[in-house]
């Protein structure tokens, strides 16, 4: 059977950054943190592989139906499909949102 996989967007830093920690320590199965800057992803990756956990990475920016489509097709290829998906990726409002 072939290794089972989870994928959380938006994963380099802040409350998906922490999921991966998480899922790391607890997921039977490959880990992928993804990011939609190459950079900052992998720097996110060391960090938790100097924790002892072994994240892998891989690019997708949710915007982005070409970047969707590469990691759908890696995913399909490398797995046979994907067992858990954590849509992190977004924003988060740092201030008070005032509706009128
Ligand atoms: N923090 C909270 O208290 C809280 C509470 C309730 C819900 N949430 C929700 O939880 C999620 C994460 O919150 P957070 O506080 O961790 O936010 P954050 O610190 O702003 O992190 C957002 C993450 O999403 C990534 N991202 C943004 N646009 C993306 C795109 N187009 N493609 C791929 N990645 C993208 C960012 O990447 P870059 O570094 O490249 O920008 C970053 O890694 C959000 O959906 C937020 O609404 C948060």
């Amino acid at each position: 059977m072939a290794q089972r996989v989870a994928v959380v967007t938006g994963s380099n830093k802040g409350v998906g950054f922490a999921i991966v920690r998480a899922l790391c320590s607890k997921f039977e199965g490959d880990v992928f943190l993804t990011a939609r800057n190459e950079e900052r992803g992998k720097a996110a990756v060391e960090k938790l592989k100097s924790e002892g956990l072994n994240p892998k990475f891989h690019l997708l920016d949710i915007e982005n139906t070409e970047s969707i489509k590469s990691l759908a097709g890696f995913l399909k290829k490398e797995y046979g499909g994907l067992d858990v998906l954590v849509n992190n990726a977004a924003i988060a409002y740092k201030v008070n949102i005032f509706i009128v």
